[in-house]
């Protein structure tokens, strides 16, 4: 392909990849979303914010392979898979080598927090957990202790802040273990 892919275009082919799995397509369309929001908000730079996005949409690509090939979504499962997934369905992207060999490499490290190598890891890192907390109910023990130990950007943190700051206090949980998270 001459002509790079736009993130939306991406966004069309993922949805495709998705195949009416509508749990997916709306999970990576939050991702995106929060992703997209605060990349702009922190102020990176226009190549950060295109490998951010392109993450997020496809950071889950693993999923329906790991569900067929494991029972499960292990994450340890998803990072490994997910290397080869996503490097094959942006062969013919037209997306620059760089740029493709770091969305690989988050998508390859989307349940990795230790450690977190750069804004772009963070940022995707963050949204993820913004998506999952209500996707999977966390409790507010798991969201405080995120809000510690996971967010670090200032608009991240706010976004946590207004969507789960109301949440009470109970008794439940230590933070989730990311490799037994579904998404
Ligand atoms: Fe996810």
């Amino acid at each position: 392909m001459d002509k790079e892919m736009t993130v939306s275009e991406l966004l069309v082919k993922m949805t495709e990849y998705s195949q009416g799995n509508l749990h997916d397509i709306g999970h990576f369309m939050k991702v995106y979303a929060y992703a997209r929001t605060i990349a702009k908000c922190e102020g990176v730079s226009p190549f950060e914010q295109k490998v951010i996005e392109a993450a997020a949409v496809l950071h889950d690509i693993a999923c329906p392979l790991c569900r067929e090939k494991y029972g499960n979504t292990n994450g340890r499962y998803q990072e490994l898979e997910g290397i080869a997934l996503t490097e094959q369905f942006l062969k013919d992207s037209g997306l620059p080598g760089e740029m493709i060999r770091r969305i690989v490499w988050l998508v390859g490290h989307h349940h990795t927090l230790n450690p977190v190598d750069g804004i772009d890891h963070r940022i995707l890192l963050e949204a993820d957990y913004l998506v999952n907390a209500e996707e999977s109910n966390y409790s507010a023990a798991n969201i405080q202790n995120a809000k510690a130990k996971l967010f670090q950007t200032r608009t991240g943190t706010a976004l946590l802040q207004s969507v789960y700051g109301c949440v009470k206090e109970d008794s439940d949980s230590s933070f989730k273990d990311y490799n037994e998270r579904k998404n």
